[in-house]
């Protein structure tokens, strides 16, 4: 490869917007060249601006830089866009409008129907939307969204397991992370010694986005995965580490050996094309008693890889097991960065 992608990330200073910066730091398909973030941190440098908090140094390439406001004209071939949902979708667009592809990790775009909802080891062939958008956007800017953070766990547990078996129904029950909800995020004084029992939004983001994700695309439209999925989201005392205790009835109920073999053999297009971010195996199942765990599995794969353990016949429905993931990592930047690799992999970029 001749040259590095010139990348602004929007939404710089946050939780995934660092995990970005961190992730990037020594990529060798991406310089990051820009960093926006609110009127708070304009104009000061990114090292005043921010305050790190996801382990080890700032790097230092991006101490010095200025924070800029998230409006083009910014200096970069593409942004990553990590805003909150209810400004994402005016200022993605603006991006996209400008000759930018986008490679969002914001909610705004992803129900859209011409933008795809990408898991590059799942639905590749989702990005035939793409070609939706050139009317949209002459200028040739795109928008290309990831999931919602649990929804890329659940959709990555179900992905080999629904390809062999068919799933009819699943019902997850979630246990997310703090840094799930940002920084500051919730009040400490609610949260210790405590579990809330809602997550704005989250249940409803689960229970669409996965049928999409699973979907097929046929003349640049998906049709949603047949499949029934109710979910209810926990907020818990841990730092990262996105939990869900997940039960699925199969169209065809396999044997325990078959569904333990479907996890453990999957591999897809980005193994295949040995993409820089994609892990050596996406899932890993664990056999003991007591894993996954959050503090022992969540970097697993350098937190591209999800865990699964506890994998049992359920007497309700046909089986069930305990799913865990990164949430800032495969549950956001780390998926964005991965559907990038994949954009310039497939030519898109
Ligand atoms: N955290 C996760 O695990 C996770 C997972 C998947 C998806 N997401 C999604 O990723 C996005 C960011 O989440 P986060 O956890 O990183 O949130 P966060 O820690 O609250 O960070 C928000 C970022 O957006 C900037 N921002 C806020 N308001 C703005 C405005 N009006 N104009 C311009 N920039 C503004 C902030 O800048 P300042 O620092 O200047 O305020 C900060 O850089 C959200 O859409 C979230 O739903 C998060």
């Amino acid at each position: 490869m001749s040259r590095k992608y010139r990348v602004g990330i929007l939404g710089a200073t946050g939780m995934v917007g660092q995990r970005f910066i961190q992730l990037l730091a020594n990529h060798p398909q991406f310089e990051v060249t820009a960093v926006a973030a609110s009127d708070r941190s304009q104009g000061k440098t990114y090292g005043e601006a921010c305050t790190w908090r996801v382990g080890g140094e700032m790097p230092a390439v991006v101490r010095a830089m200025q924070v800029q406001p998230p409006a083009p004209p910014l200096d970069c071939d593409l942004v990553f866009s990590s805003l909150p949902g209810e400004i994402a979708r005016a200022t993605e667009e603006s991006f996209a409008a400008a000759g930018h592809p986008v490679i969002s990790n914001s909610s705004a775009f992803r129900m859209d129907e011409d933008v795809p909802l990408l898991i590059p080891e799942i639905n590749h062939e989702h990005l035939g939307l793409l070609e939706r958008q050139r009317n949209k956007f002459p200028k040739g800017g795109f928008i290309v969204t990831n999931p919602n953070c649990s929804t890329i766990m659940l959709a990555l547990a179900l992905a080999p397991i629904h390809a062999a078996f068919g799933v009819e129904a699943t019902v997850a029950t979630t246990l997310q992370a703090l840094s799930g909800a940002g920084y500051p995020g919730v009040a400490s004084l609610d949260i210790l010694d405590n579990v809330l029992p809602n997550i704005s939004g989250e249940e409803e983001k689960i229970e669409t986005e996965t049928t999409k994700i699973l979907g097929r695309c046929k003349d640049a439209q998906i049709e949603l995965a047949p499949m029934a999925v109710s979910a209810q989201c926990h907020r818990v005392n841990v730092a990262d580490g996105h939990m869900a205790a997940v039960r699925v009835k199969f169209t065809r109920k396999p044997a325990l050996a078959e569904l333990r073999e479907a996890f453990a053999s999957f591999r897809s297009l980005p193994q295949e094309l040995g993409l820089y971010s994609a892990p050596a195996t996406p899932i890993v199942v664990r056999d003991e008693e007591d894993r996954p765990q959050p503090k022992l599995d969540r970097d697993a794969g350098n937190g591209m890889t999800i865990t699964v353990g506890r994998l049992r016949p359920d007497s309700v429905l046909d089986y069930r097991f305990i799913a865990l993931s990164h949430n800032t990592i495969r549950g956001a930047a780390g998926a964005a960065i991965l559907n990038a690799e994949l954009l310039i992999a497939l030519n898109h970029l």
